[in-house]
């Protein structure tokens, strides 16, 4: 049994759940990996190797990873609570949900602490958007907060970069503490790099190079999520994955790349024809866990989420 380390930014699509399933698949020794469409960094932080590049087109949550990388958790703790208390939100860590739920007229334990978090998360929100510096230490440790308190503990900006995410149902609880912990810990002993940029950019294309593993993880043509609004990932998009996969093959790279074939009747079709023009080139497994719950088997087929991932020629490997 793994014991793998959760990431502080909840993601849609995060690999957490399918970790167990995936990493078999990854090579057994591993000098410099390169966790390619990272978001949370799952992934590249619960594998072994020597160096990992973790590397996202999202400026935020590649600010908020590099910001963690530097902190130390005693000291966060005050001040990430400092920042708590000053705009009036709930601290279930220190006091218990039950403390705050009291106070409250919303009763309905769906919606959390919403009632008693919403004027000071909208506050604090205000606040946020109209700090100077993104970058600064103030900024990370609000942004941080905002992802904990608002909806679906996501991050989600609009095109002046204001974050626009409501308020959510959740706070700071112990939960979070620990997971913010185990994190801190388990990062510090990793040799990691942060790229922001474009997965098909010069940058990224020099570091694949040196790279011995890449894992890849999209965001998936077919299904929806915060970071794929506006169908910012095309089809066009997913050429260009093709084509970069091409490279990976033709310069004797190992990848692994997850994916949704397909998802009840509708099938990436760009990624179906790849694969079966490169049948003898690649190898593909079907996961056993979908995000809709419901498992690939015979019951549920009717679901038709077929979550896959897609290996380099493994056959003639001891
Ligand atoms: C499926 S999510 C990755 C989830 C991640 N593996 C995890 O376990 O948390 C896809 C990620 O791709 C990123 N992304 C989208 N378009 C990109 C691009 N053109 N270049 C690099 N990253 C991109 C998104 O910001 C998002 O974080």
């Amino acid at each position: 049994m793994h014991c793998f380390v959760k990431t502080p930014l909840n993601y849609t699509g995060n690999k957490f759940r399918l970790l167990e399933q995936i990493q078999p698949f990854f090579p057994e020794k591993i000098n410099v990996m390169v966790d390619l469409f990272c978001g949370g960094a799952t992934v590249g932080l619960n594998t072994n190797c020597k160096e990992v590049y973790f590397i996202d087109n999202d400026i935020n949550v590649i600010g908020l990873l590099k910001f963690f990388q530097t902190q130390h958790f005693d000291e966060l703790l005050i001040e990430l609570q400092e920042i708590i208390s000053e705009f009036g939100l709930s601290n279930s860590f220190k006091n218990g949900f039950k403390y705050y739920k009291e106070r409250i007229l919303d009763k309905n334990f769906n919606n959390g602490l919403k009632e008693y978090n919403k004027s000071g998360f909208y506050k604090l929100r205000d606040n946020y958007n109209q700090l100077k510096n993104k970058t600064s230490k103030e900024a990370f440790l609000k942004l941080y907060i905002l992802l904990l308190y608002g909806f679906n503990n996501d991050l989600r900006f609009n095109s002046k970069g204001e974050f626009n995410l409501p308020v959510g149902k959740t706070d700071f609880n112990k939960t979070n503490v620990i997971k913010l912990k185990t994190y801190l810990e388990k990062i510090k002993t990793i040799n990691a790099h942060y790229i922001c940029a474009d997965f098909n950019s010069d940058k990224v294309l020099k570091i694949l190079n040196k790279a011995d593993f890449i894992y890849l993880d999209p965001p998936y043509l077919i299904t929806n999520a915060t970071y794929n609004e506006s169908n910012k990932w095309s089809n066009e998009s997913e050429h260009k994955l093709l084509n970069l996969m091409d490279n990976l093959i033709q310069n004797n790279k190992k990848f692994v790349l997850s994916n949704v074939l397909q998802k009840k009747n509708k099938m990436n079709e760009p990624l179906y024809y790849w694969t079966e023009k490169n049948k003898e080139k690649i190898d593909i497994y079907h996961m056993h866990y979908s995000y809709s719950c419901a498992s690939y088997n015979k019951k549920n087929r009717e679901f038709k989420e077929d979550e896959i991932i897609v290996t380099w020629k493994r056959k003639n490997e001891n």
